[in-house]
């Protein structure tokens, strides 16, 4: 049990550059959404906080890429993230962002009370920077040659070949990734805060009053104040972000780890005008979810910019997760290795359960984990659906069967059930405490200890066989039955919300409330139970097979795209490019050539005539799919003749890593003749 009043869970803000996946799940929603539930449940006041993560570089740059805003950008992620988080039924109070007017004023204002207090270190230094994109260059934005192992591709901030951590000016032959220029050194000032003058407060709080910190997050801590902390900067030349709210500073914004946490802040703002009491009460709670790469900055960075504010509590705890992989490969958003969680729904619809089962099941609580479909499959049929379905379903059934649905009384308690009844207590009991302790792995497997102590009960007892010789008996068995199922409803109420609502839809009871110790004889005799609905089913090898031939092809594509590309050909003058003419046409007609495989006829309007070309195409595309569409070509190339067609020029392909060819085709539609140059 805890000594405060209420608490306050904040979930690390996901980037809002592309969707989530299983990883961000099992890391932080699941385990965040789970305490959250049984906290209140226990009638306890709590605050579940999220949010999108909306600035940083990456954002700025999938924009440019996509030729879009950055708003464009995280509007379509936010909204994305959002829905899979209310589809898999994450309990957020508010899931709020960080470009909302409230949040630039309250991280404008933190700025500016740390800056008042004189809480920075002002300093100019030498950055690289893009002079054709106009802008100063983050290290992970420069690449070049290594200066330890030599081999090209280094980022400025790492070299992936030998592992070395690098500075952007250590490199050789540095480029930056934005325009692809040689990037200048250029001088510029920022703001640091002195992380080194909280060494002493840090060591303190940290590693002498809460060594009770999961052994992960407490040795990260450890190891980053043993090595020294230096200042951190925490501005950045950039042109999207909350403007740093001082004189001299235009062009400048808060580096989005600055931001971000008090995005925390911020979101709570937007939710109650009881904020502060949250967030500043001494007998507040605040609990930080975060993956293990937010370690540093959720125990150092924003306690050392909480202490130096003066006036916000610290982070009580920080269960910190490890990661999760994916069928023994890091989870990658750029690889596409990754199980999306809105495509998931597609194949699972409502299945929302089983994924919150098997994430929390096998958790990366203490180190990391791996997520296998085939155990995804086990679990579901092994455990959701033989043991828990299973038990609820026939206690259901025998219910309505022998008493139609009426809670009969337990007149006659033996030794053995009352045994039974012991054991519900301290499985409840044991679920709390693993609870408390943010054993969530643990406490799942004691309420399915709960399910299959109802099974086993059944079956010790067998009151299918005595319904007849011994009816005062089956009462009882059939009695405790029901109680362990109500029982069930609440204890998988954090866990499987969806499915604990069933459950205690059939008992016709409430399951919001947290039973507590000598509660657990919930149903009164004569109390009304509803009918049986199935809670779970089985999962097919052919459903298995279908994600994991996904997987493969991605795999596939992975390995073709990281073939070394076509070397580069040798130069040619404008003026030999220039001879060539590129023009749009749209295909009119098309045919395949006769005793071919990969042969079109086209006939192709060029918008200076009619003509037929020859196109090596037929193997990817269907004469019929393709008339009408708008396609670039080669005018002016001789005529040749093949098989015994004259073909006058050459429609342009883009051919992707697996050999498959596309048109190169303007983005809207342009008139024929239109040149490409
Ligand atoms: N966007 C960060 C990430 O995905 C997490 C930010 S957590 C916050 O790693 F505290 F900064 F909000
Ligand atoms: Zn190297």
């Amino acid at each position: 049990m805890n000594k405060y009043k209420r608490t306050i869970v904040t979930t690390a803000l996901p980037y809002a550059n592309g969707p989530v996946h299983i990883g961000h799940l099992a890391g932080v929603y699941v385990p965040a959404d789970v305490y959250v539930r049984y906290l209140r449940s226990k009638g306890e006041d709590v605050l579940l906080i999220g949010g999108s993560d909306e600035h940083g570089v990456p954002i700025t740059l999938k924009a440019k890429n996509e030729g879009v805003t950055p708003q464009d950008i995280v509007d379509r992620y936010h909204n994305i993230i959002k829905k899979s988080f209310e589809e898999f039924g994450i309990s957020f109070d508010i899931y709020s962002r960080t470009t909302t007017e409230t949040h630039y004023r309250t991280a404008s204002d933190f700025f500016k009370t740390l800056y008042e207090k004189g809480e920075f270190i002002e300093k100019e230094s030498e950055q690289y920077y893009d002079e054709e994109a106009k802008q100063f260059l983050a290290d992970r934005y420069i690449t070049g040659t290594c200066p330890h192992c030599h081999k090209e591709g280094a980022y400025g901030d790492q070299c992936e070949s030998c592992g070395t951590s690098l500075n952007a000016t250590d490199l050789i032959n540095p480029k930056s990734m934005v325009s692809g220029s040689v990037p200048v050194m250029k001088t510029t000032k920022h703001w640091y805060l002195p992380l080194d003058k909280y060494e002493a407060f840090l060591k303190k709080w940290i590693l002498e009053d809460h060594k009770e910190w999961k052994a992960n997050v407490y040795g990260q801590c450890k190891s980053w104040i043993d090595q020294g902390l230096q200042p951190r900067a925490v501005s950045r030349d950039l042109d999207w972000g909350v403007p740093v709210p001082v004189k001299g500073a235009e062009g400048k914004v808060l580096y989005v780890w600055f931001d971000a946490p008090i995005g925390y802040i911020s979101a709570t703002k937007e939710l109650t005008p009881e904020w502060e009491k949250y967030w500043k009460d001494p007998e507040s709670r605040l609990l930080h979810f975060i993956g293990k790469d937010n370690i540093v900055f959720h125990c150092i960075v924003f306690p050392s910019m909480l202490k130096a504010e003066g006036s916000y509590n610290l982070p009580e705890n920080v269960p910190a997760n490890e990661f999760l992989n994916l069928e023994g490969d890091k989870i990658s958003t750029s690889r596409n290795w990754a199980v999306w969680l809105h495509e998931y729904l597609i194949d699972f619809k409502d299945k929302q359960d089983i994924l919150r089962y098997v994430l929390t099941a096998t958790a990366p609580e203490t180190k990391d984990n791996d997520f296998t479909w085939k155990e995804f499959q086990a679990r579901n049929n092994n455990e959701l659906v033989a043991v828990l379905g299973n038990f609820v379903n026939r206690v259901v059934v025998l219910t309505q069967k022998y008493y139609s649905g009426v809670v009969p009384s337990k007149s006659i308690l033996e030794d053995f059930d009352t045994r039974v009844l012991n054991e519900i207590v301290d499985i409840v009991k044991r679920v709390e405490v693993s609870l408390e302790h943010f054993k969530f792995r643990d406490a799942l497997k004691e309420a399915m200890n709960l399910a299959r102590l109802g099974n086993k009960y059944l079956a010790d007892t067998e009151p299918w066989k005595i319904i007849k010789s011994d009816e005062e008996r089956v009462k009882t068995i059939m009695n405790i039955s029901l109680q362990i199922t109500a029982n069930l409803a609440i204890v998988f109420n954090p866990f499987l919300p969806f499915t604990s609502l069933k459950i205690a839809s059939m008992m016709n009871i409430d399951n919001s409330k947290w039973i507590n110790v000598g509660e657990i004889d919930m149903l009164a005799p004569g109390h009304v139970i509803g009918t049986p609905e199935l809670l779970f089913e089985k999962i097919e090898d052919e459903q298995i097979q279908v994600q994991l031939d996904r997987l493969a092809s991605t795999k596939n594509f992975n390995a073709m795209s990281s073939k070394v590309a076509v070397p580069l050909k040798d130069d040619v003058t404008f003026d030999e490019f220039s001879k060539m003419d590129i023009r749009i046409g749209t295909i009119l007609e098309a045919e395949k050539v006769a005793k071919t495989k990969k042969l079109l006829k086209l006939l192709v309007d060029t918008g200076i005539d009619k003509r037929t070309v020859v196109s090596g195409i037929a193997e990817f595309f269907e004469p019929e799919d393709i008339i009408g569409k708008q396609v670039s070509m080669i005018v002016n190339l001789a005529p040749r003749n093949i098989k015994g067609i004259e073909s006058r020029g050459m429609i342009l392909m883009a051919e992707d890593a697996d050999g498959s060819l596309t048109f190169v085709s303007p983005l809207k539609k342009v008139i024929n003749g239109s040149e490409v140059r």
